[in-house]
């Protein structure tokens, strides 16, 4: 029988939204007590790597409004605008709160924080530390988190079920992977933070562990995925690892030119170079600095056209920011220098660096309203696993960095305030279901009667993904996608493990996450079917332009027995009336006429 403990609230995920959460939860209600679930010790969440920084409207001459705007521009008119505003307003505030837990901030020579131009943004807005950025925002939260003696963290723990009792979640089962032991961790409320799931797709930035297990947690329990077929491509990732180069080396003045030396996104309505030397130029969201689906998209038309370097692990243009000179590199970029010398071999104060998109983020995830609460009562869920929404069909670049921070915090405020007004309920039918889960997993284990291997089937689904659901899409491609991942389903049925061990089963842990990987799939490749349009990153080449009559909508995808059902809802629209979305020369008239 699996062995049952007892919290306020649960939280899985130890990265960046899981331990503002806890925190959030601790400040609210010192007396409650959590629970915080993750499949890898807290510091090596994927929030440790993020690089290039986060928005807040902080500098002179910026404004909420302009920050809402971008983002709202940015998703292609697909984000919820009452999320945005929220988001924006409060971003500032939870970047402030982390300079006083410590964050290491980099600074202006005055001694104000510095700010540096990222994509999509009209001004200069995106906060940094150096291009460290997320390894200094985690390490904030982390060693804030260890002031709470009400925090318990069960590390090397993966959750495999929820515990769902009187129509609310009330729990997980987790497995220790120390030492394979399966235990029911019940909480009055249950906050998901388990990150993205850049790992369906073979070619990525994303960590190994983010393979959406919380997304598939929350939709076998009946909560729909918005969105999901919204896949932001990186523009410059490095071929063959898919290590990310941050778009702070644009920021910073970096180029991309072509494989005969044409700074080829002049070609691609993206406005005119930009002087980057004027610090307070209010119109960065051209060229380089154009939000990342058309950055991507124009890697795609240069290719088509031959003008890219062919090479064993794939096309690829350079990223050119030799220009910078040595010193601007090692101390705005120092680690875009030390990665283009350990992966490609390749000084960039000397030579440029090869680059190609790559998966980087997902619009899309586990529905929730403006205070992270799910449709399922009881449930909650934050930062890129969630989809509340603020980053509609394109995210901005630096946006996420926060966005885990403003509903990280209000996941936890809104989980303490359920767990005060709701008592557990009845601990035998959680207990109950806790067993069944450790059947269930003890099964996995020692299953060794099929022949299908783990590693092969998530090849194929990673295969399936990329051919079917990439930067262009057609119906043909995702119903040949749709196809392969019916056939990955039944073949997972016949899989077979050859580690039948306890102790750190890393195949069974792996046949956990792809069971969910291949349902997360068929949600992406169903809604993606469904939207017929183009729009930000889902680009339809059967439907090539956006439209707003039929598809200004969230796609909302829920678990059946067969194929995922597709709902649609309308988006939330304030004050800013759908448009155009135009970046460049367009751009700048009418910055103009705003006498921005
Ligand atoms: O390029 C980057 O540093 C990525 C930032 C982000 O995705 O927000």
């Amino acid at each position: 029988m699996a062995e049952i403990t007892q919290h306020d609230i649960v939280i899985i995920g130890g990265g960046g939204a899981g331990l503002r959460a806890a925190i959030a939860v601790a400040e609210t209600y010192p007396d409650l007590d959590v629970g915080m679930v993750s499949k890898v010790y807290p510091m090596r969440s994927h929030t440790v790597s993020a690089e290039g920084g986060a928005a807040g409207v902080i500098k002179p001459g910026d404004s909420l409004e302009d920050h809402i705007r971008d983002t709202i521009s940015g998703s292609d008119w697909l984000a919820d605008q009452d999320a945005v505003e929220a988001f924006v307003r409060e971003a500032p505030r939870e970047l402030t709160q982390l300079e006083h837990w410590g964050c290491p901030w980099s600074r202006e020579p005055d001694g104000s924080v510095a700010v540096r131009p990222f994509g999509g943004m009209g001004i200069q807005r995106t906060w940094f530390a150096a291009d460290k950025t997320g390894f200094h925002m985690l390490h904030t939260l982390f060693q804030t988190s260890l002031k709470y003696a009400r925090i318990t963290r069960y590390d090397e723990w993966f959750a495999s079920r929820l515990l769902v009792e009187d129509g609310r979640c009330q729990g997980v089962v987790a497995l220790e992977l120390r030492t394979g032991e399966v235990r029911g961790i019940l909480g009055k409320a249950v906050i998901l933070c388990t990150g993205g799931f850049g790992r369906i797709f073979p070619f990525t930035t994303n960590a190994a562990i983010k393979t959406g297990d919380g997304l598939g947690l929350a939709y076998r329990a009946g909560v729909p995925l918005k969105d999901m077929e919204f896949v932001q491509y990186h523009p410059t990732g490095l071929p063959g690892t898919g290590i990310l180069i941050t778009e702070a080396a644009r920021g910073e003045g970096g180029i991309l030119v072509n494989k005969h030396g044409d700074r080829y996104l002049r070609h691609y309505d993206l406005g005119e170079p930009l002087d980057l030397g004027d610090p307070r130029h209010p119109l960065f969201r051209t060229m380089e600095l154009g939000p990342r689906d058309r950055l991507s998209q124009a890697f795609v038309h240069e290719q088509e056209l031959g003008n890219v370097f062919e090479a064993p692990d794939g096309a690829y243009v350079h990223l050119d920011i030799r220009h910078l000179g040595e010193k601007t590199i090692d101390q705005k970029i120092p680690f875009v220098r030390e990665l283009a010398k350990n992966y490609v071999g390749i000084d960039p104060v000397h030579q440029p660096i090869p680059v190609r998109p790559v998966v980087h983020y997902m619009m899309g995830g586990i529905d929730t309203d403006l205070e992270a609460a799910t449709s399922l009562p009881g449930l909650f869920a934050a930062g890129e696993c969630a989809c509340v929404s603020i980053n509609g069909a394109n995210r901005l670049g630096s946006n996420s960095l926060p966005e885990l921070l403003v509903f990280g915090a209000r996941a936890g405020r809104g989980a303490a305030e359920w767990a005060r007004e709701h008592p557990e309920s009845s601990r035998a039918a959680l207990e109950q279901q806790a067993d069944v889960e450790e059947a269930r997993i003890r099964d996995f284990r020692g299953g060794d009667g099929g022949t299908e291997r783990i590693a092969s089937i998530r090849a194929d689904l990673q295969a399936a993904m990329e051919s079917g659901c990439g930067i262009y899409r057609t119906e043909a491609t995702l119903r040949a996608a749709a196809e392969s991942i019916a056939e990955l389903r039944e073949r997972f049925r016949s899989m077979r493990l050859d580690d039948h061990s306890l102790a750190f089963n890393t195949e069974l842990t792996g046949a956990l996450e792809l069971d969910l990987m291949i349902e997360i799939a068929e949600a992406l490749v169903h809604s993606a079917l469904q939207r017929e349009e183009s729009r930000g990153s889902h680009q339809r080449l059967d439907f090539p332009t956006r439209d707003d009559e039929r598809f200004l909508k969230h796609s909302l995808a829920y678990r059946t027995e067969g194929v995922p059902r597709i709902e649609h809802r309308d988006v939330v629209i304030t004050r800013w009336p759908p448009a155009e979305r135009v970046y460049g020369r367009a751009h700048e008239a009418g910055a103009a006429e705003r006498g921005t």
